[in-house]
């Protein structure tokens, strides 16, 4: 038998990228539309979402991950428009910077309930698509924060929410293999968006982050996108359950 090509290629299928009108979510759609897929992009600020979509050639499905029903319908949507889901990105987030003992429940809640539960509601929704298809892959924004505490900065909720999403993942990804369906998650490092905005400018935090990354500089997010391009694809067809982290080195440390 003639040993198939290796192919990054997405010809053919269609993306469903949750968190891809900016950062890092906008670059792995970026990628995605370039190597042939078929692209939707959701979040909750429309007019950010139709600009991006506008500007990228993707279409653009409003949607909320903390509403079960939003997340349902736009799952929905995106079947009616594309037929079918190939591929699923999940990476809406939201990080708190505060130390653990002055963490409120509300606070601590309001993490979570994008972090992780986000990612619940939205895979729950993709993969019961994907199950019935008998094939799909989905890939979870993590982070490295689910890895290792990062300083000086405190954000307890933050880390355990990514840590949680990576065990989600693993969770998923068992459960799912036997029925054709995919799941991996990327742990990105540092990364240029709009998320460390107010970080980057404090330039002593910004060295602090620089002296504790091997590779001493923060990400541009077409950095972090390949990741997400390789485990969606079917270069990694025997690829599930695995957490690829992108951090410049960060966690060696
Ligand atoms: N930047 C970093 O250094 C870094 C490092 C490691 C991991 N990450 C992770 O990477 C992911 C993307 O972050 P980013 O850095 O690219 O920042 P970003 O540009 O702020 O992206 C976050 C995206 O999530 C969407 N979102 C937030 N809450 C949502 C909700 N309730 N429903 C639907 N969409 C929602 C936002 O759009 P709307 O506000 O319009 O909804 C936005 O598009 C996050 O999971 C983050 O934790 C980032």
């Amino acid at each position: 038998m003639r040993t198939p090509e290796v192919s990054f290629r997405l010809d053919g299928k269609s993306a469903f990228i949750i968190g891809g009108a900016t950062g890092i979510g906008k670059a792995i759609a970026t990628s995605m539309l370039a190597h042939g897929a078929t692209v939707y992009i959701g979040s909750r600020n429309v007019e950010v979402g139709e600009r991006a979509s506008a500007e990228m050639g993707s279409v653009f499905v409003p949607l909320d991950v903390t509403d079960s029903g939003s997340v349902d319908a736009a799952v929905d949507r995106v079947v009616s428009l594309a037929g079918r889901l190939d591929i699923a990105v999940n990476s809406p987030g939201g990080r708190l910077n505060k130390p653990a003992e002055l963490t409120t429940d509300e606070e601590w809640r309001d993490v979570f309930n994008v972090n992780l539960d986000g990612i619940f509601r939205a895979a729950r929704a993709q993969g019961r698509v994907m199950l019935e298809q008998g094939v799909g892959s989905i890939v979870n924004v993590a982070s490295m924060s689910a890895l290792a505490v990062n300083t000086p900065q405190t954000q307890s909720a933050y880390n355990a929410s990514k840590a949680a999403v990576v065990m989600y993942t693993k969770s998923l990804a068992a459960e799912w293999a036997p029925r054709g369906v995919r799941v991996n998650s990327i742990s990105p490092g540092y990364t240029a968006t709009a998320m460390t905005e107010k970080s980057r400018a404090e330039p002593a935090k910004l060295q602090a982050w620089l002296d504790l990354t091997p590779q001493a500089r923060v990400a541009e997010p077409w950095e972090i996108a390949g990741s997400a391009l390789f485990l969606a694809s079917g270069a990694a067809s025997f690829v599930t359950g695995h957490n690829l982290v992108v951090d410049g080195g960060y966690t060696l440390w």
